[in-house]
């Protein structure tokens, strides 16, 4: 059930960056979205506020025991000034997959979508419109009850903020050069690699601040049992084509069912081109050689972030001669498309922003 929004609306607006140099997560829109939960009421009191810092107990156990998940999706600005979002419904659905997983009470989604919706209507203004910029929406839930006993909160916050992008790797579309990560792993089957929280970013720092210092931009995870399986790839999905045909780990539990990975699927299919989702392994990829012509990771962030060269336990394998393939060019320039509206959308993936706020009461504060 939609409950009724309160929007307090600052007429104390930000000053907006330069579109050209936004880099990544690093500016803030005006307003966030918050709703608690009690065990009492339930999911309540949805509300759009002015962006500010939270007031939290230090006791939360989100802080202690991790009991927290996230989504990332992005709105986009078309030439004729619509505003649309990419999927949001699947980010909303994975949202309370993750949700299950961690414990935390799955939120409504069409409420939820709808708090969206007005958010990005109350800030429409910060959607960038330069080619390869787009409105990164970050939804996520806390577990705010100050106990120290290991169970689940009986308090959360469901909060929405916004941050104007442009492409997550410096390197934009260039090929990214990868480190095989042999010693540490990212998730195991059983455990949380499939919910999208934050233990599963944390247990990937170590290895990526080695595999940097090393000259690499991100690790190829492999599974944390036999050391073999290809996973993932830095916090995004991977694929390869070997003889024109494509491969992607098949979803396994340890592995996020990215987004960007079924759409990409979905395209490839579409365009008739071979599709495989099964195990793959590292010696694999090193048996085909020159015949591994191209090699990608998919992800809402970087979108397509083609992989110019792997290194595993010292032996290099440079992929299409360090260069971006034509398929995953292509690939980019289709999906980037249909975001931002240049292309027709033959799978109803987008989905467009009312500007209008609808039921809500709203104030204006000077904070
Ligand atoms: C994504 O690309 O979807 C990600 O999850 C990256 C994000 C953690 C910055």
């Amino acid at each position: 059930m939609i409950q009724p929004m309160e929007i307090q609306r600052t007429t104390m607006k930000k000053e907006k960056p330069d579109q050209r140099q936004l880099g990544f997560g690093i500016h803030f829109t005006d307003h966030m979205f918050i709703m608690d939960y009690t065990l009492e009421k339930g999911w309540h009191q949805p509300r759009i506020v002015p962006y500010q810092p939270l007031s939290i107990d230090p006791a939360a156990k989100v802080f202690h025991y991790g009991q927290t998940i996230f989504e990332g999706l992005k709105a986009y600005k078309t030439e004729d000034g619509r505003i649309l979002l990419f999927r949001p419904q699947k980010n909303l659905h994975r949202l309370n997959i993750s949700a299950r997983r961690l414990g935390i009470p799955p939120l409504d989604e069409e409420a939820a979508l709808d708090a969206l919706q007005q958010l990005v209507a109350a800030d429409q203004d910060w959607v960038p419109s330069e080619p390869g910029t787009s409105l990164y929406i970050r939804p996520f839930v806390i577990a705010t009850q100050a106990a120290l006993g290991v169970d689940p909160s009986a308090h959360y916050q469901f909060i929405i903020i916004m941050s104007p992008v442009g492409s997550y790797y410096p390197e934009g579309i260039n090929p990214v050069r990868i480190h095989v990560e042999s010693e540490y792993v990212r998730a195991v089957k059983g455990g949380l690699g499939e919910a999208k929280t934050a233990g599963n970013y944390a247990s990937g720092l170590k290895a990526q601040v080695s595999a940097k210092e090393n000259g690499y931009s991100q690790v190829l995870w492999l599974d944390g049992v036999h050391r073999t399986y290809i996973e993932e790839v830095g916090s995004m999905n991977v694929f390869f084509k070997i003889n024109g045909t494509i491969l992607t780990p098949a979803l396994n539990g340890s592995i996020l069912d990215g987004i960007t990975r079924s759409s990409i699927i979905q395209l490839l299919k579409h365009w008739g081109i071979p599709v495989e989702e099964r195990k793959i392994s590292i010696e694999e990829l090193y048996e085909a050689g020159g015949h591994l012509e191209e090699a990608f990771g998919t992800g809402t962030a970087a979108v397509i972030s083609p992989i110019g060269e792997l290194n595993w336990n010292d032996n290099k394998l440079v992929i299409h001669g360090g260069r971006t393939g034509e398929l995953s060019a292509r690939l980019y320039d289709a999906l980037t498309g249909i975001q931002n509206g240049q292309l027709p959308d033959p799978f109803g993936w987008m989905v467009q922003v009312n500007h209008e706020p609808s039921d809500a009461a709203i104030t204006e504060t000077t904070r």
